[in-house]
């Protein structure tokens, strides 16, 4: 077995965790751990803000949809996207720069998403549990004023890390034949494989719940798609200066 892959594949969120401090070098090797991933054009364009302050964290687990995790894990970031230092670095070196290219925007989501997986990979490799707080685009503003956040720069997502102080299930994937294709597109199997994947999302639910959920994949995607989420990010990009070319 590989490790590193054994490890990959071990993979489960963890929403409660043991009232126990990250000592401090761990949590910087993490960050730097996180800093080796590939970057585009080497641009690193994030800034992860670690939020100590408990009303501040407090204030997130609310602002998150009322996460309480938020407030209890030992470590929270908040991962933001960040054009603002490169753009400045690049004009003070005599360029004429353009701000707000959605592919920037592009670049910007992917870069802090390769990072903070290289984070997390790193924190399990130590045994220590995290999850990702996409909540904390619930209310971006609010969420963006409390942290100062200046413009070019937004709030992706955020993440817990700690000790876990549970042992959840992994949770299954697709099957491997709906998201790998040769050569092209071809979907003409998907829906069996979905079904498929539906039974297998049932029976997990109901094994891990003892009977009380009744739902699969195809249920639970239903709030994702039926209401507007976050129909404010849109409004709420363009304002950081985002996406607006
Ligand atoms: C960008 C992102 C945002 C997420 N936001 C939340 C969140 O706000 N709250 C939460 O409890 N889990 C959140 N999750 C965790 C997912 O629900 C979880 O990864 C998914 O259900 C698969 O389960 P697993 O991580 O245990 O394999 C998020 C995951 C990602 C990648």
């Amino acid at each position: 077995m590989n490790p590193t892959i054994e490890l990959l594949k071990s993979h489960r969120s963890i929403r409660k965790f043991k009232d126990q401090q990250i000592p401090r070098p761990l949590f910087e090797e993490l960050i730097r751990a996180g800093q080796s991933a590939a970057t585009s054009s080497h641009v690193q364009a994030y800034t992860l803000i670690h939020v100590v302050n408990p009303e501040s964290r407090a204030r997130l687990a609310e602002l998150a949809g009322g996460q309480p995790y938020v407030a209890s894990a030992s470590d929270f970031l908040v991962f933001c996207a960040d054009m603002k230092r490169s753009t400045e670095a690049a004009e003070r070196s005599g360029a004429e720069v353009t701000r707000g290219m959605t592919e920037q925007m592009l670049v910007a989501s992917v870069d802090v998403a390769l990072m903070a997986q290289n984070v997390v990979v790193a924190a399990e490799s130590e045994d220590l549990g995290i999850c990702y707080i996409g909540g904390i685009r619930n209310n971006p503003q609010e969420v963006s004023e409390l942290l100062k956040l200046p413009e070019h720069v937004y709030p992706v997502f955020g993440l817990c890390l700690g000790y876990p102080d549970q042992n959840p299930e992994v949770k299954p994937r697709l099957p491997l034949a709906s998201i790998l294709k040769q050569d092209v597109y071809d979907d003409s199997n998907d829906e069996a494989l979905v079904a498929e994947f539906d039974d297998t999302m049932a029976r997990y639910y109901r094994e891990r719940t003892g009977g009380n959920k009744n739902t699969n994949w195809s249920e639970q995607l239903k709030p994702l798609f039926t209401s507007k989420l976050r129909a404010h990010m849109k409004e709420f990009l363009q304002k950081r200066g985002f996406g607006v070319k």
